[in-house]
């Protein structure tokens, strides 16, 4: 198909920004500043109050520019289900940090929400420092959460420097994220791209995440999620988990990874548990389409997590992990062990299944390492498989 003429998209172009002006409220119209250092909180609040209340669908406009936002932590129910909030500048966070601050920006119980576009700066350095020197800090705040939502687009944002978590997706139904950018430098601590927890029907695609923790992390309570065309690292990895740390959790089901690209990452696809005595359950994970570039664990099921040595030695998980299927997985391994099944004494992993996987050490044969795991084997596998 020939490109469409200039004067149709110029066309196209005016309509649109004329009924985003038409039909918008435009935070500078509420008093923002963008200036990068005058709190426009209270002008986004203002917005998207106008936006909630009206009783037809609604647009809030960011417009170009740096706005300092100390916070937003708004909230629904709202009187109309499609509100758009289009943002073209950046939003900037404070730098400080306090324990009383875990969230940045919040939208809890709304129904029916999109945001296209912006780029949200966490500025986590200095609560980074804090962290990396080893003293005691605060967790920091995540960038954006959703919070029971439900019907929620986000689209082509940029997500950059979080103290804590960049985007948190919880309680919610119905979250789609798309060609979203996520990154905050290697050594950055717990700076997961995306977490999911308590929720169902998430779809994230298309996206990029270069970070210092997870890629993505799916806790307890993730079921129909799917998660395709990811490039991830650095970064930890695409996992489900960590579960059973401190109480039963919610089960996690229905996982799909399509088509993931992980360079350089701690680990690949990795389900963890504690090694502690917690019930739950992961069921029914097909990770798929995968390719690992030099990662260190790039098929990692670990259900002895205990990473301070405390108040878990000798305990075993009571998390029970069925129907993970790995396929066409293909690429790398940073360390000997490729494939690693480490399942649970009392609760041993059950119909794992391998198909397709090459995977290569230095170019020469890797290992695969399983207890208590297991499963059955299909097509080409290498290493070979220990099910
Ligand atoms: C995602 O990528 C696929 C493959 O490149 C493309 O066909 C699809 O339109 C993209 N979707 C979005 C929402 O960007
Ligand atoms: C599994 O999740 C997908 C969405 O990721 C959904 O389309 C599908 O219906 C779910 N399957 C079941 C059995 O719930």
């Amino acid at each position: 198909m020939a490109p469409p003429p200039k004067s149709f998209l110029l066309t196209f172009l005016f309509i649109s920004s004329f009924t985003i002006a038409m039909a918008a409220y435009n935070i500078v119209d509420f008093g923002a500043k963008s200036d990068g250092r005058t709190d426009s909180a209270k002008a986004f609040l203002s917005a998207w109050t106008a936006a909630c209340e009206a009783n037809k669908p609604a647009t809030v406009y960011v417009p170009p520019g740096k706005f300092f936002l100390s916070k937003a932590d708004v909230s629904g129910p709202c009187n109309n289900k499609a509100i758009k909030i289009f943002i073209h500048g950046t939003l900037i966070a404070p730098s400080s940090y306090s324990s009383s601050n875990t969230l940045w920006i919040r939208f809890k119980y709304v129904e029916g929400l999109s945001i296209y576009g912006g780029t949200l700066d966490g500025q986590g350095q200095a609560l980074w420092a804090c962290k990396q020197a080893g003293r005691s800090c605060p967790v920091g705040a995540t960038s954006l959460t959703i919070s029971q939502g439900k019907n929620v687009l986000i689209s082509g944002m940029k997500i950059q420097n979080s103290q804590n978590f960049q985007m948190s997706i919880y309680g919610s139904t119905g979250v789609t994220v798309e060609r979203a950018t996520i990154t905050a430098p290697e050594e950055s601590p717990n700076t997961d791209g995306i977490h999911v927890q308590m929720s169902s029907f998430v779809t994230i695609r298309n996206s990029t995440m270069r970070t210092g923790d997870d890629c993505i992390s799916m806790g307890a309570g993730s079921a129909n999620v799917w998660i395709q065309k990811i490039n991830c690292g650095p970064g930890h990895g695409i996992s489900i988990g960590s579960l059973g740390l401190s109480g039963d959790d919610e089960g996690v089901q229905n996982i799909t990874v399509r088509s993931a690209t992980f360079t350089g990452t701690q680990n690949g696809l990795r389900v963890k548990t504690w090694a502690k005595p917690y019930k739950g359950f992961v069921k029914g994970v097909t990770f798929e389409n995968a390719i690992m570039k030099d990662v260190q664990n790039p098929i990692v099921i670990d259900q002895n997590y205990c990473p301070s040595k405390k108040n878990c030695p000798g305990q075993s998980s009571g998390i029970k992990i069925s129907e993970v299927k790995f396929k066409n997985v293909q690429g790398s391994s940073a360390t000997p062990v490729a494939v690693k099944f480490d399942c649970s004494p009392s609760n041993p992993c059950t119909g794992i299944e391998l198909k397709d996987i090459k995977l290569k050490y230095q170019n020469k044969g890797a290992q695969a390492f399983c207890r208590n795991a297991r499963g059955t084997v299909a097509g080409i596998v290498e290493p070979p498989s220990c099910l």
